[in-house]
């Protein structure tokens, strides 16, 4: 635990989460809280088939069941130019299916009724005649010449390519390739996964047939962004919508696209004059919503045969499903992809990525990961490890040798980064010494002649979040800055209001310690409010770790410039000029004379009733902060494995995470957050698995077959610090969310092949199940592999 003083507890204070008490008590308001008067329920008559025409849909039976009010088809949208949206990556998706159906899940028809138990019935008796067409649920098959055309509707589309992007020199990493001694090559796929928050997805409709006014109740993680994108679907005003995002149980990347459940219901609202409810079920939303990765990697590492790097070599085929709808800077199709050379000093690069259409619900959002680079993460950290083996050096010290140094930042990558800082031996060190890396070296080989398996599983990834710039970083067109606005009464007492959102983070309780740093007012006299487009200040949403580098500097920038205003008041109140004043917090104190100084309090309440002669009475202000670059944040995670020869089981026995997410705004909120990447990391790593049949039938609908770990299952970890402030972000903080999730999967994968590597193991697709190691470990011990 952080010290604690009497002082207002600003950064690096582990201040408690001041949500807590009404979560923990059941007291959130949640979307599937809210009940307005006269409300309506939506349910959604989805897809059994993953590809078909759509000969006719028969409403009359449901239509006819007492308590339903509407059936709303594609054909009723279309009369309203709402039957497609536009999406987050600037593509198109159709709202209810109109023409065809292109994934087993998909929105046809809605029905809206009295309750929700009669809408779900009315559901069933919604009869759509389909034509089955031919299936594509792999997208090097969906790539392949004469495929048949998913996206026909699209103007100029007769492929199922959905974008082609590159980074890096080709011709610079042809020639260092040259030079090579080693290539190591690594073919891996990162499978598709759901993000799978603990509250699904869904929302209260309200528009007003008095004052037009739209009022969304809804789990979105970006509401400024979805109210823009909602005026640009539905052609209301953009003054008349808005987006309200209560609580939410989680959102991981899940409540970033816009879904067309939103848009029915408001349509519906809006033509039926009632407000419309639509809650998912865990199914819909675990077979329609927002998937994750789904990425086939090829990667190359050139290297000399001592060991140093010389380049890289990426291809990645990913599929993106039936509608490109997750969201993406704009100039980064593959996302932050081009992040792959990791924490290497590596001279070249060269990145090429294929998006494909397939008969898949869409993908490729960013589950709990900077746009793509949980991907790239991986596979770098994969790649050096087998590096490592083919040229018999220790995993650690290939790494060592080719980090980048200290002194070398800030750093530009072969691909276009700017890292800001970073100590990445440093980090590597301590987790090594926590581990107690040697010694377990040591018992591996003994274990081995004893004929047990034992594995340590290294990976030492940097992250980049926290978009924008402006000038970089964009969703569909809208820049990627962040905001807030600070107001403090007179009392002392003040509001903070910022365009991030919160899913779970504590932005309540980190937030005011950002005030509380940079003002002195204590947090719990700041109420953080978030999540209301009527209440707060544009931003882009809370996804990619952003919050931190992007609302969370806005913040400190805010509550600086009010504190230079407090100044000149304290001035005006100590009757000296405000450069004999200085800052001590939570006061202003006469240089030489510190018995003469007056609070922030008293200044606050002077700013009402008695501001300086010619200034403006209050103290409140708003910023909007473009950061200058993305913040880096890094770290190294250890894996320790023991594995079951005879059944392929395996089981964890250390997790040692060392993180350097710059300055912690709060240690504790900081531990939680990495506590919950490394188990998601072990999850991803270690069970779920979302397949499609050959027919597109999704299988991992249910948490049957979509296994989330639970206390049983979760490994024990053991977490450490280093701090390498951020340069550029003005109090020195990284964005931190994501780390554990994005660093971890390769730290528990090379653990395993570590286990097996002395039988010429060296791949084996997540997730790792006990069958696949078996099998790799038989395999090879048959000769097979
Ligand atoms: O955007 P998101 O909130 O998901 O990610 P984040 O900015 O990394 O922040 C996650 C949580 O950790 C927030 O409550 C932050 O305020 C907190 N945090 C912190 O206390 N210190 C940091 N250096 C980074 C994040």
């Amino acid at each position: 635990m952080a010290e604690q003083t009497d002082g207002p507890l600003g950064v690096g204070h582990d201040v408690k989460r001041v949500e807590d008490d009404r979560l923990i008590r059941g007291k959130g308001n949640f979307v599937g809280d809210i009940s307005l008067p006269g409300m309506l329920h939506m349910a959604l008559v989805r897809s059994p088939l993953a590809h078909a025409g759509i000969k006719s849909i028969g409403a009359g039976a449901a239509t006819a069941l007492e308590g339903v009010v509407a059936v709303v088809t594609g054909k009723d949208l279309q009369a309203h130019e709402l039957a497609w949206m536009p999406t987050l990556s600037g593509d198109t998706q159709a709202v209810l299916a109109t023409d065809k159906v292109r994934f087993q899940g998909q929105e046809v028809a809605a029905v809206i009724a009295e309750d929700p138990y009669t809408a779900q019935d009315a559901v069933e008796l919604v009869e759509v005649d389909y034509e089955p067409l031919p299936v594509l649920v792999d997208p090097r098959e969906a790539l392949a010449e004469g495929a048949t055309v998913i996206r026909d509707e699209k103007q100029g589309q007769s492929d199922n390519r959905c974008y082609s992007w590159e980074a890096g020199d080709a011709a610079a990493t042809e020639r260092a390739f040259a030079d090579a001694d080693v290539v190591v090559s690594l073919d891996t796929f990162y499978p598709r996964s759901h993000p799978a928050p603990l509250e699904t997805c869904g929302c209260v409709a309200d528009v007003s047939s008095a004052t037009g006014k739209a009022t969304i109740y809804m789990t979105s993680q970006a509401p400024h962004a979805h109210r823009t994108l909602f005026a640009m679907v539905a052609g209301l005003p953009e003054q008349n919508i808005r987006i309200v995002s209560p609580d939410l149980g989680g959102g991981f990347g899940n409540k970033v696209p816009i879904y067309p459940g939103y848009v029915v219901a408001t349509a519906a609202s809006l033509l039926i004059g009632r407000p419309v409810k639509w809650i998912e079920t865990r199914t819909e939303n675990l077979i329609s919503t927002g998937f994750a990765r789904d990425f086939h990697m090829h990667g190359e590492l050139a290297l000399k045969s001592d060991g140093k790097m010389l380049g890289l070599k990426a291809s990645l085929v990913s599929d993106n499903g039936a509608f490109y709808a997750d969201a993406q800077p704009s100039k980064f199709k593959a996302g932050l992809f081009h992040v792959v050379t990791g924490s290497y000093d590596l001279p070249a690069a060269h990145v090429s990525a294929e998006g494909a259409y397939t008969n898949k619900a869409p993908g490729g959002v960013a589950y709990r990961c900077s746009f793509r680079i949980t991907e790239a993460s991986f596979l770098i950290e994969r790649l050096v490890q087998n590096a490592a083996y083919e040229l018999d050096i220790d995993p650690a010290e290939l790494r060592v040798k080719n980090f980048i140094q200290p002194d070398q930042f800030p750093y530009r990558t072969p691909t276009g980064f700017e890292y800001d800082s970073g100590d990445y031996e440093r980090a590597l060190r301590l987790a090594l010494e926590k581990v107690g890396y040697e010694e377990l070296k040591r018992e591996r080989e003994e274990l081995r002649e004893k004929g047990k398996l034992l594995g340590v599983g290294i990976a030492s990834f940097t992250e980049a979040v926290g978009a924008g710039n402006h000038k970089d970083y964009d969703i569909v067109g809208i820049k990627m800055f962040d905001s807030a606005e600070l107001r403090v009464h007179p009392t002392g007492k003040a509001i903070l209001k910022i365009g991030v959102k919160t899913q779970g983070q504590g932005h309540e309780t980190t937030f005011a310690q950002i005030v509380a740093e940079e003002l002195g007012i204590p947090p719990e006299d700041v109420a953080v409010q978030h999540g209301d487009t009527d209440n707060t200040p544009y931003g882009l949403g809370t996804y990619a770790s952003r919050s931190t580098p992007t609302g969370g500097a806005a913040t400190a920038v805010i509550a600086r410039k009010l504190r230079e205003k407090a100044g000149k008041i304290a001035a005006n109140m100590l009757e000296v000029s405000e450069e004999d004043l200085e800052w001590e917090t939570p006061e202003f104190r006469v240089k030489g004379a510190p018995d003469r100084s007056v609070s922030i309090q008293d200044v606050a309440f002077a700013a009402y009733t008695d501001p300086p002669e010619g200034m403006e009475a209050g103290l409140e202000g708003s910023h909007y902060y473009d950061p200058p670059n993305l913040t880096f944040p890094f770290g190294t995670y250890v894996a320790v494995v023991e594995v079951d020869e005879g059944t392929g089981e395996w089981k964890v026995r250390r997790l040692v995470a060392v993180d350097d997410c710059g300055v912690r705004i709060n240690p504790m909120i900081v531990e939680g957050q990495i506590h919950g990447g490394l188990t998601e990391g072990f999850a991803i790593a270690a069970m779920q698995q979302i397949t499609f049949d050959e027919a597109g039938n999704c299988i991992g609908s249910n948490f049957t077959d979509y296994l989330v770990p639970t206390a049983w299952e979760t490994p024990r970890f053991e977490t450490e610090q280093t701090v390498t402030p951020s340069p550029h972000h003005p109090i020195g903080a990284k964005g931190v969310g994501e780390s554990a999730t994005v660093g971890s999967p390769a730290a528990y994968v090379n653990a395993v092949i570590d286990a097996l590597a002395h039988k010429g193991v060296r791949n084996i697709d997540m997730p790792v199940t006990p069958a696949k190691v078996w099998e790799a470990s038989e395999g090879e011990a048959a000769g097979k592999m």
